[in-house]
């Protein structure tokens, strides 16, 4: 069976419990929001693909529990993740404090080195902001971390996130490609044809 996709790329959410994880990821996939609030039981699975430049990307998107009790369930989701979204909640202190423990988590079970981004939720509701954008922009730097503010309500900055990883994919792939190929090249001392200077350039 050929594939439909030229990418593919885990995505895994994580977060306090009530952060907003499912309705971000939902947002996503099938651009629905519900106010209701069903609370995520062990682990939720959505895919979406998505045209970016000239690419097609498969996105897995695997949504974690935020309570505790599923802790031990989700931490074997951890693994072969290439980006790892960090959410808390704007209007909650106590889960942009928490963050520190979810950044832990990933230290423990992820390989290699997934795309961190940590992401403050609930960005429509400005009047009862608690965390402010400047504190959680410096915490995201100064832990490697990209950083976005956004509303699965208002469906604000949510394609932006999964834009990012797309390209950050893409990029480090291409990164890999091309130091690849350079060092076959220095390995074998051939000079490159144009066109397979011409093939390496998929970015
Ligand atoms: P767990 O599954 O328990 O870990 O929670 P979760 O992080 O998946 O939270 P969920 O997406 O279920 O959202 C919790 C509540 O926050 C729901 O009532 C949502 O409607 C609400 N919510 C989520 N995102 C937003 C948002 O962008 N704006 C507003 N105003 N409410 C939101
Ligand atoms: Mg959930």
């Amino acid at each position: 069976m050929s594939n439909d996709y030229d990418y593919l790329v885990k995505c895994l959410v994580i977060g306090d419990s009530g952060t907003g994880k499912s309705s971000l990821m939902m947002r996503f996939t099938d651009d629905v929001f519900n106010t209701g609030y069903i609370s995520t039981i062990g682990v939720d699975f959505k895919i979406k693909t998505m045209d970016f430049r000239d690419k097609t990307i498969k996105f897995q998107i695997w949504d974690t529990a935020g309570q505790d009790r599923f802790r031990t369930i989700t931490a074997s989701y951890y693994r072969g993740s290439n980006a790892v979204l960090l959410c808390y909640d704007i209007t909650d202190k106590n889960t942009f404090r928490n963050i520190h423990k979810w950044l832990e988590e990933v230290k423990k079970f992820t390989v290699g080195n997934p795309l961190l981004i940590l992401c403050g939720t609930k960005v429509d509701l400005e009047e009862k902001r608690i965390v402010s954008y400047e504190e959680a922009e410096e915490y995201a730097k100064a832990n490697n971390m990209h950083f976005f503010e956004s509303s699965a309500k208002i469906n604000s900055n949510i394609k932006e996130i999964f834009e990012l990883i797309a390209k950050n994919k893409i990029t480090m792939l291409c990164t890999m490609i091309d130091t690849f190929d350079k060092s076959n090249r220095k390995n074998i001392n051939l000079q490159p044809s144009n066109k397979n200077e011409n093939n390496i350039s998929c970015c």
